[in-house]
């Protein structure tokens, strides 16, 4: 299955709060997230990023068959690492398995490079987390190491894999 990008809508916030209201989505994301993750919840995200200054960062919802499907965020980093972004995404847990990370991550990054000065986007799965990292390699991303015991998610104590795309290695739009 293949899946399209586009701006968020508020009208999308049902759909949002349906992705990401499930525990087996969030145990793969940092902490902080509402749980029960609300329609309301999901409202102020999109409004958030919405709002977000231009360039700071982009943020796409993840369609198929014209239903949202996931979310997909790259963060523009601060000071000296201005030129890098951090990516996060996740995908309804119904949805995984049919190729819509590897290919939301692959559209993201070129359009986000086609459109900014980044000159690198990164990613950090937990180690665990081998879909994540599959999907990260098969859009071409480079594993550039592991940060040993780098989190503590649910009370475990996890390694976090760092994986990267640069603009020089990423096809043109
Ligand atoms: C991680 C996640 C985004 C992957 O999305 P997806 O659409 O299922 O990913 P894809 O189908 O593009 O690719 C997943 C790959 O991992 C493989 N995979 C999945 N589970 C695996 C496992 N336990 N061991 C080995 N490979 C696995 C799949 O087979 C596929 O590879 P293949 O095409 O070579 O067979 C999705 O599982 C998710 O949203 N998880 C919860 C949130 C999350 O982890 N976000 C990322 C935080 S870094």
């Amino acid at each position: 299955m293949d899946c399209t990008l586009r701006p968020w809508r508020l009208s999308d916030a049902d759909s949002l709060a349906a992705v990401i209201g499930n525990p087996k989505v969030q145990a793969n994301l940092r902490d902080g997230l509402p749980y029960p993750y609300t329609p309301e919840n999901a409202r102020d995200f999109i409004r958030e990023v919405c709002a977000a200054p231009p360039g700071s960062l982009y943020a796409f919802a993840i369609t198929a068959r014209g239903r949202v499907v996931g979310s997909l965020t790259i963060y523009r980093q601060q000071n000296v690492h201005t030129h890098s972004g951090e990516l996060g995404y996740y995908i309804a847990q119904e949805c995984w398995g049919q190729g819509l990370a590897t290919s939301a991550i692959g559209q993201a990054c070129r359009l986000v490079f086609a459109q900014s000065d980044l000159l690198r986007i990164f990613a950090q799965p937990f180690g665990y987390n081998t879909a994540s990292c599959r999907a990260l390699e098969k859009a071409g991303f480079t594993h550039e190491g592991t940060l040993r015991q780098h989190a503590v998610k649910n009370n475990r104590v996890l390694d976090v894999e760092l994986y990267a795309l640069l603009r020089e290695d990423c096809p043109r739009p």
